[in-house]
């Protein structure tokens, strides 16, 4: 099996393609490439060095966001989505953090796999993503936390 590998990342222009074929309405490249510094918690997943998905977290006192998780089409449907999010779950975990993240209300493949590892959904931000024909849609907002 060609060799795996889960590693810390700066977001780049090199990455932004994973991005850009992944939301129909991407981060611009300047955002994508500000998801750094001591807040942020990033990581690459490579593939015999092809790097094909990524989750970027940020980290604020005893809270977690996961701001975008994302995996090339190509290779999607493969369980790589949920390796990324279970390394997220784990660390947050490990850590004792508040797990956070919104996404879009139509996006049902996201909202399926977050449902699968334990997320709840805590809230709806009404019309708070814009969509590509002008009009706009609801974020769910979803939580998993650390069982006491
Ligand atoms: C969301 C995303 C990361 C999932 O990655 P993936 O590698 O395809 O997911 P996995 O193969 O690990 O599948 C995990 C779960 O996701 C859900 N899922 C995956 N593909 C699905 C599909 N086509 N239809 C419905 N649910 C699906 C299922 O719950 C699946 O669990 P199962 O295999 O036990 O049924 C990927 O679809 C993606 O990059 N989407 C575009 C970016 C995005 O929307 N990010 C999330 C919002 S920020």
């Amino acid at each position: 099996m060609s060799a795996v590998r889960l590693t810390e990342f700066v977001p780049q222009l090199t990455h932004y393609s994973i991005e850009q074929q992944s939301h129909p309405l991407p981060w611009s490249e300047k955002n994508f490439c500000s998801c750094q510094g001591s807040q942020y918690r990033n990581r690459l997943l490579s593939i015999a060095d092809e790097a094909i998905g990524f989750s970027i977290c940020q980290q604020v006192f005893d809270e977690i966001t996961l701001m975008n998780i994302a995996v090339l089409p190509s290779f999607r449907g493969q369980g790589w989505g949920a390796y990324l999010l279970r390394d997220v779950i784990d660390y947050s975990k490990h850590k004792r953090l508040t797990l956070w993240l919104e996404v879009r209300a139509s996006n049902h493949v996201a909202i399926s796999l977050y449902r699968q590892y334990g997320f709840c959904e805590v809230g709806r931000r009404p019309n708070y993503y814009p969509c590509e024909n002008k009009a706009h849609e609801d974020a769910l907002v979803m939580r998993w936390q650390h069982a006491e």
